[in-house]
């Protein structure tokens, strides 16, 4: 069990003990890790934990002892508000990261509810493919949730969504994309369906949020699903994702301002006066809002462009390399960065193909639903391709020849 040193060692050997440490974890700048990590250049690492580093010590709570940081954190929404098709009227808050954002969301939806509707225990449907970070807020926030069946093509079920709407239902909550399949659900006809019934409507791009509007500006075919699109009330869309921002960095924006009220808590009950927060955090790190500001400020929508053709374009790449080893079929649709392959050979189960690659150092993602493996592509990942798909005939030929 550890315990605090009697006296400190020097920081250079206790420096290199951390980097020991970091061993036999699976090597990201190799493009091992399909998720967790996600990684464009070095130069572009270099610059975002500079940034980072410069805000190390501020306290992103304390705003009017840091203009520097309410400054900071007002530009990155700004932009965000920009990128996802907000209006005059948006707003937004900066957040710690995607389940960040979503209990915030639930919780502005849950309070709009209670307030406006006069529903004390507030009901959210939502389709099955949703992250699971929706739950944990609405078990938070005392609320119900009610989870759906998805279409044969992964996407939201209009039709069993509104069935399971009932006179408690405050919220109807669909992704841009799904984690699970990567596929984007109707957002507009949920949209309609959310004015409908006078529902409030999130949107969680966490995921593609930072890079649909660019693969959408380079040609490719990704479906409305922002601000922009009517009866949206809220959006979440995670910059240390996509966004290539240090960790601990997302956005909530909503489609009306006045709708942040809900995020407020104030409380005056104690002897130092009174305490105002909007989000959960108190303390908040300015680091990572400094390196969203570096970060968006270096890469423009050029270098966000240049992100999503390498992604796109890897994609198309690992797909193609997949469909030429016998027995393995890439399952579509697949709208973004998510690509999900499978077996179609009896003598191949993929999930030993998944513990083959594994030992092979590849961190394997496995779907349950379909099964299948879960590959999601970044600029570091994509580099990897190549490797990538020579292991991979490697251990499928093994696999089916039980060798
Ligand atoms: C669609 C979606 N929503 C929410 C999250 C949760 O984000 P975080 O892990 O930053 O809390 C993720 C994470 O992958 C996601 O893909």
């Amino acid at each position: 069990m550890a315990t605090l040193p009697k006296v400190g060692t020097n920081w250079s050997e206790l420096r290199d003990r951390l980097r020991q440490m970091k061993q036999d974890d699976y090597a990201w700048r190799a493009g091992r890790l399909p998720l967790y990590v996600y990684h464009h250049t070095e130069e572009l690492l270099r610059i975002s934990q500079e940034a980072h580093t410069e805000f190390f010590t501020e306290n992103a709570l304390g705003r009017t002892a840091f203009p520097s940081v309410a400054n900071l954190e007002s530009e990155v929404i700004e932009i965000g508000i920009g990128i996802l098709g907000g209006g005059p009227g948006a707003g937004g808050t900066f957040t710690s990261g995607g389940t960040e954002s979503i209990f915030l969301a639930v919780k502005a939806a849950r309070d709009w509810a209670r307030k406006e509707k006069g529903i004390e225990r507030p009901k959210i449907v939502m389709p099955i493919s949703v992250h699971p970070a929706a739950n944990k807020a609405a078990e938070y926030l005392g609320m119900e949730v009610a989870r759906t069946p998805l279409r044969s093509d992964f996407r939201a079920d209009i039709e069993l969504l509104q069935a399971a709407i009932d006179e408690r239902t405050c919220m109807i909550y669909a992704s841009a994309p799904g984690y699970p399949h990567g596929v984007f659900d109707p957002i507009e006809e949920i949209g309609a369906v959310a004015r409908e019934r006078s529902l409030w409507f999130h949107v969680d791009a966490c995921l593609g949020g930072f890079l649909a509007p660019f693969a959408r500006e380079i040609g490719y075919p990704v479906p409305a699903f922002d601000l922009s699109v009517p009866s949206v009330s809220s959006l979440s869309a995670d910059i240390h994702k996509y966004g290539f921002a240090a960790k601990g960095a997302s956005l909530l924006l909503f489609a009306d301002r006045e709708h942040q009220k809900y995020l407020r808590f104030e409380f005056s009950n104690w002897p130092r006066g009174i305490y105002v927060t909007n989000t959960f955090q108190g303390t908040r790190a300015a680091g990572p809002i400094a390196s969203a500001w570096a970060v968006m400020n270096t890469l423009g929508v050029a270098g966000y462009r240049e992100i999503a053709r390498v992604i796109m374009d890897g994609k198309a790449r690992l797909a193609a390399g997949i469909e030429q080893i016998r027995g393995l079929r890439v399952i579509q649709p697949s709208d973004l960065c998510i690509l999900l392959y499978d077996s179609v050979d009896p003598a191949v189960d993929i999930f030993a193909v998944a513990d083959r690659m594994a030992k092979k150092s590849w961190y394997i993602g496995k779907s349950i639903t379909p099964k299948a493996i879960h590959v999601g592509l970044n600029p570091v990942v994509a580099h990897a391709i190549d490797d990538y798909l020579t292991d991979l005939s490697t251990c499928v030929g093994r696999v089916r020849n039980r060798k």
